[in-house]
This record gives C-alpha cells, sequence and structure tokens, in this order.
C-alpha cells in the first residue's frame, strides 16, 4: 500500500488552491488525471479538485481569487468547471453516486473521499494528493497521497483495473469500455483478465453511450504511440465489431492453391503504427487504418494471377462519407481521407509503368498539398517482410517523390491556381458567362499539366490566343 507517500508539488495553481481551502477550512485534493501522470513524471493540463464540503461555494471562491474565467456550474452534479490561465481546473464534490437503472438518471450524494475514489473508472486515476497545509480539519496533507486501491503499483505493473467491480464500474458509465482501451494502449498496459472479461461480456452497452463520446475515445486511440495495441485490443473483445464494424470484417488468411492473401487487419495495424512512427496527424493515422476498407468486399481469387483486390481504392474511397455520417466525425476532414483513400495505389502504378513528368504533375494536381502525406501512406504500406521487394518499393517511392519535387519546384502544381481567370477570359475573347469559359480554363490546366505550356499567366494567354477556336470547335 503506498497510502501517505508525499510528492513535490510547485504547480502554482494548485498551491493556491490549497491556500484558499486551507483559509475556507475546507478539506481539498487533487485527483485523477493529474495525480496519475504526476506520478509518472507526465505535464497533465487539466486539474480535478475533490473536495470535502461544498464544491459550488469553493469553485466560486477560486473562480474570484484565482481570477478565472468561463466558470460553469453544474448544481445537480455538484460539480463546477473554469478556465485559470491555460489550466483547466474542475471541481467536484466528493461524491456518491449511483445510476436509477429506471430513468438511467445518475443519483449524487456527498460522501466520503474514498467512497468518491472507489466509483472512478481506474485504480490508476483513483488516487488523490492533499492540499491542505493545515492538519486540525482534516486527514490529509500538502502532497500526500491517497491510494486506497494501490493505483500506484497497478501504474508500475501497467495494469488497467478497476477499484470496483468492473460490471458496476462499467455499467455507472460504459464509455469506461472505450477508456480502458485508451489507457491501455496509452499506457502500454495490460487489462485485468476480470476487465477484459468484462469488457467482453458488456460491450453492448456502448449502445447507450452517445457516437460523439465513443468517436472521441476511437480519435484518442488513434493518438497514442502505437494505435495498434488499442485496435487490436478492440478487435479481441469485440469492441470493434460495434465502433467500427467495417474494420472488424478485416481480419481472415485465406488460402488458395498455394496463394495465401496475406491478413487485411493485421497489414492494417503494421501501417496505422508506421504512420504513428512518422506523423502526429491523426487524420493521416485514421487514413492508413481504412485505406485497404474495401478490400474484403473486393477480394477475388483469379487462375493464374492469385489474389486481387480490383478498385478497393475506390470503393474504400466512396464508403467514407457514410463512415463519417454514422461515427459523427468532423466533416472538414471528409476530403482529405477520400482523396488519400483514392490516391492511394496511384504513386505506386505510376512508377510502374514508368514516372512520366505528366502523370507527376497530374498527382501532385490531384493531391494537392497532401501530397507528403499521400507519400508517407505509401511508404508506410510497405509492410512485406521481403527485402527485396521492399528495396524495390522504396526506390519507387523515392523515384516518384525526387521527380516530384523537381517538377513541383517549377511549375508549383500542388495549390493549383488557374493562371488566367474566367474574368480575363472573358474580356480577352468577348464572351459571356457560360460554359466556354470553363472548357477554356480547363484546356489551359490540361495544357500545365501535360507539360504544353509552363505554369503562368503569359503563356496561358498566349496558348489561348493560338487555339482558342480549336479548343471551342473541338469540345
Ligand atoms: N473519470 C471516471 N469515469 C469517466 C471519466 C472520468 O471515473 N468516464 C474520472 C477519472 O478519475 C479520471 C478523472 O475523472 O481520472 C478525469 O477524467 P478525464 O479528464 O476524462 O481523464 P484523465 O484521467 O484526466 O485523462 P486524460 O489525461 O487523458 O484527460
Amino acid at each position: 500500500m503506498t497510502d501517505g507517500k508525499r510528492f513535490e508539488i510547485d504547480e502554482p495553481t494548485l498551491v493556491k488552491i490549497g491556500a484558499l481551502a486551507d483559509d475556507l477550512r475546507i478539506e481539498a485534493c487533487v485527483v485523477g488525471g493529474y495525480v496519475r501522470d504526476l506520478i509518472l513524471g507526465l505535464e497533465s493540463k487539466d486539474l480535478d479538485i475533490v473536495v470535502m464540503g461544498d464544491p459550488i461555494k469553493f469553485a466560486g471562491e477560486i473562480s474570484r481569487k484565482l481570477d478565472a474565467s468561463g466558470i460553469v456550474v453544474f448544481e445537480r452534479f455538484r460539480t463546477a468547471q473554469m478556465t485559470i490561465g491555460e489550466t483547466k481546473v474542475e471541481v467536484v464534490g466528493a461524491r456518491k453516486e449511483k445510476y436509477d437503472p429506471e430513468s438511467r438518471k445518475p443519483v449524487v450524494t456527498a460522501g466520503t473521499l474514498e467512497e468518491d475514489l472507489s466509483r472512478r473508472d481506474f485504480t490508476i486515476n483513483a488516487m488523490a494528493v492533499g492540499l491542505n497545509r493545515f492538519a486540525d480539519y482534516h486527514e490529509t496533507s500538502f502532497g500526500q497521497l491517497v491510494d486506497p486501491f494501490d493505483g500506484m503499483t497497478a501504474l508500475s505493473e501497467r495494469i488497467i483495473d478497476t477499484p470496483l467491480d468492473p460490471s458496476e464500474t462499467f455499467s455507472e458509465d460504459p464509455l469506461r469500455i472505450m477508456r480502458a482501451i485508451r489507457f491501455s494502449s496509452r499506457f502500454d498496459a495490460s487489462l485485468s483478465p476480470r476487465v477484459r472479461d468484462s469488457i467482453t461480456g458488456m460491450k453492448d452497452r456502448l449502445s447507450i453511450v452517445s457516437q460523439e463520446r465513443i468517436t472521441d475515445e476511437f480519435m484518442k486511440v488513434l493518438a497514442v504511440a502505437r494505435p495498434s495495441l488499442g485496435l487490436k485490443l478492440m478487435q479481441e473483445t469485440g469492441v470493434m465489431k460495434i465502433v467500427f464494424p467495417e474494420i472488424s470484417e478485416m481480419p481472415g488468411v485465406e488460402q488458395r492453391q498455394d496463394h495465401h492473401h496475406k491478413d487485411v487487419f493485421l497489414h492494417t495495424m503494421n501501417v496505422v503504427d508506421n504512420l504513428a512512427g512518422v506523423s502526429d496527424n491523426v487524420w493521416l493515422r485514421f487514413t492508413g487504418l481504412v485505406h485497404d476498407i474495401a478490400k474484403p468486399e473486393t477480394k477475388k481469387f483469379i487462375d493464374g494471377v492469385g489474389w486481387t483486390f480490383h478498385g478497393h481504392d475506390e470503393i474504400g474511397a466512396r464508403k467514407m462519407k457514410r463512415i463519417f455520417q454514422r461515427m459523427k466525425l468532423p466533416m472538414e476532414n471528409l476530403q482529405y481521407v477520400e482523396k488519400l483513400v483514392r490516391l492511394h495505389l496511384r504513386p505506386m502504378a505510376l512508377a510502374v509503368d514508368g514516372v512520366t513528368d505528366s502523370a507527376v504533375r497530374r498527382l501532385l494536381f490531384e493531391s494537392g498539398e497532401d501530397f507528403d502525406d499521400l507519400m508517407k501512406l505509401c511508404r508506410a504500406d510497405i509492410t512485406s517482410k521481403n527485402r527485396n521487394l521492399v528495396a524495390e518499393y522504396t526506390s519507387n517511392y523515392d523515384l516518384v517523390y525526387a521527380r516530384a519535387r523537381e517538377i513541383e519546384e517549377k511549375d508549383r502544381i500542388k495549390s493549383w491556381k488557374p493562371p488566367v481567370n474566367g474574368d480575363e477570359i472573358m474580356g480577352l475573347f468577348k464572351i459571356k458567362p457560360g460554359k466556354d469559359v470553363g472548357v477554356l480554363k480547363k484546356a489551359v490546366e490540361t495544357a500545365v499539366l501535360d507539360g504544353v505550356i509552363p505554369n503562368d499567366h503569359e503563356s496561358a494567354v498566349a496558348f489561348l490566343k493560338a487555339h482558342f477556336a480549336e479548343i471551342l470547335f473541338e469540345k
């Protein structure tokens, strides 16, 4: 038992909150993620304060004395939130909370610190550190650890376990099923056998949790250093089938006439981890997760050829909109994901067909500012164990990349702006707004991409003057 261990705390906001608690003779602790991260030596931005007394009154005092902004009070839950500088502070009264099974509404009453800690999600999050310096009216003192469920040991042994029976903890808030997976992958910790069994048995309860909360946790799993840890756990426990059914369809190795097709799920896991190693962009990682999403439905065995997945790039891209809508993912990222899924085979095809300048220009044009991410995806997609193959693919991509850099430097295709605009075309040729303007603009675009003219205004105007009739005649 590690209760009573003392920590040096120099976080100024906490020191001030502690002094205020002393003034008001109210017992206060910092709990949860801050304590966990303190023990792990990690930085933590949010402060969760538990008080044995009136949290709303105390939050009001903090807000006034510490110059907080945006205080929001939730009377019914006995909590208040505010921001102090960069720090988000939540103040909550130590509580017992039960969910009324009839209404599913929580019934909250005041409780002891230990009762409060017991109804938190995991033992690693169920530790508190005292903030008071004067010890005449409370049990804990500044910097002193309260750890009734031995979260310290769970942290050092990297185990995710619940303070109470997991079925009780998960019933209170089934989102904790996702949180267990998130913390497990973030800290490379294993689920205790009872937590694992409970998740497997209770996963259907996720259906009462809002999609936004589930998706938020899902994206946090993608944000960890090795997302495959959490994704595999979701698959093994059956959670993936509920949260992202298309991904849960991916596993399965098939064997036909000596050709076995690689398990798409395991390949995808490697791709996501590879991307996590080179980029913090969770949307690139998401793209890695879904780039082969249409493989299960497009797979076909062709005699003499082996397994094929014809069109999985385009079909996969077209699936994205519905998935984004269903998962309530932010629509501003849809185009990016669609685009990379659609184009993910293109650089290889280009290398195999011979790297022509116009093909590279078209790829730059279609991928635009996301060209570099596309190349990262392609390189992450090389998961073969065959060294020769890896060397061959890598050098193909090097070639495409080098060519693309040269062309981009010269022609600036990525952030494409038409070298002549519609107004100017109308003025030049005395034509009215209409289809012809679009046709002429398109002809300029094609001429640039084909390398017929350089990407500049003068060349574009000269080109249009020379070919005006021919372009409109041939349209
Ligand atoms: N908590 C809980 N059940 C939940 C959410 C939160 O018991 N469903 C408790 C945990 O004690 C947790 C604390 O509330 O530590 C704060 O929650 P939150 O800020 O969501 O998580 P953190 O643990 O701070 O993790 P992170 O650093 O990822 O924000």
